[in-house]
């Protein structure tokens, strides 16, 4: 395990898994190639976020902590984009 790797944990608790974590188990697969070496992707027990009044936003997908509500591989991407790169990727987010 490497300190510097961006950390990513994706829920896998139930409420998560079934609104969609299930499909980004495999977002490492998604990735550039050049980003995979700095990841470090991990499925995870409930957060507990889907405990608070989040619920209706899973799944829930941590980033070096950033807790990423309605997560989609595009979602995680576009975080990774600005953490990788120092930049941010078509204005808001
Ligand atoms: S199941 Fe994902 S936060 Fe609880």
């Amino acid at each position: 395990m490497c300190a510097d790797k961006i950390k990513i944990d994706i829920c896998c608790g139930t409420t998560c898994y079934l609104l969609g974590a299930a499909d980004l188990v495999q977002l490492e697969a998604k990735l550039p190639d050049e980003w995979k070496d700095k990841v470090e992707i991990a499925a995870v027990p409930c957060l507990e976020a889907c405990t608070t009044d989040k619920l209706g936003q899973a799944p829930f997908v941590r980033v070096n902590g950033e807790l990423i509500p309605r997560a989609s591989a595009e979602a995680i991407c576009e975080c990774l984009f600005e953490l990788i790169s120092g930049q941010t990727r078509g204005g808001a987010r």
